[in-house]
């Protein structure tokens, strides 16, 4: 994982079967299941480096041979928070990964200007609590920027918010840094930037659309 030199608050997961996993779901060829199956997947190995540093404590356990001072996770109050439609798609990864995570949604649609509107904020307590977002394309960023936002409202403090991403656009990660430069973002990939519908190049298309097979 690396952090990237121009947004200090972005860390590109790069890693030989992210790039690879990715790329399968990016070809137009790539079936509704395996497309799926491919997220799920991504979303573990992405979830494995974005919960990289959580805090340890130990705790006294017995082995068939001795006690002895086991580390744990401290605390284990984390939320998953899909952006619907098309976060759902990584809920599910992040919560084999994580299972005892409590599970928030928020739901956006884009208005005529193609900004943000909520029709659906569902959330667990803060209470401390990691919040995990995630939303596989990171375009614009006006839904991740909202997301976050909704998040801080509800009183989660900008040090306990990490936004998943699987593909993200320069000008989405800039909009992004320029509003929650505290929030680290972890993607599998910085690609070239925005076509004139917003759509990001090459990118993998529209990713709700492939996820449920609708169109
Ligand atoms: N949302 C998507 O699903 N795909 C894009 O390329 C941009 C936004």
């Amino acid at each position: 994982m690396t952090q990237h030199v121009d947004f200090p608050n972005l860390y590109v997961v790069n890693h030989p079967l992210v790039a690879h996993k990715l790329s399968y779901m990016r070809s137009i060829d790539t079936s509704t299941r395996s497309f799926r199956a491919l997220l799920r997947e991504l979303t573990l190995l992405m979830g494995y480096e974005l919960t990289r540093d959580l805090p340890l404590t130990t705790i006294n356990m017995k082995t068939p041979l001795c006690e002895f001072e086991a580390p744990v996770i401290a605390g284990k109050k984390i939320a998953v928070v899909p952006v619907l439609r098309a976060g759902l798609g990584m809920a599910d990864g992040l919560l084999d990964l994580i299972p005892s995570a409590r599970q928030g949604h928020i739901g956006l649609y884009r208005d005529e200007e193609n900004f943000p509107v909520e029709y659906y904020v569902r959330l667990p307590k803060a209470e401390g609590r990691l919040f995990i977002l995630c939303d596989p394309m990171l375009a614009t960023g006006h839904s991740a920027v909202h997301a976050a936002h909704v998040l801080l409202k509800h009183g989660v403090d900008a040090k306990h918010i990490r936004f998943l991403a699987l593909v993200a656009a320069p000008e989405g990660i800039k909009a992004f840094h320029a509003t929650h430069p505290d929030i680290k973002v972890f993607v599998a990939a910085l690609d070239k930037g925005l076509n004139e519908h917003a759509y990001i190049v090459p990118g993998l298309g529209d990713a709700g659309d492939r996820i449920f097979g609708t169109k």
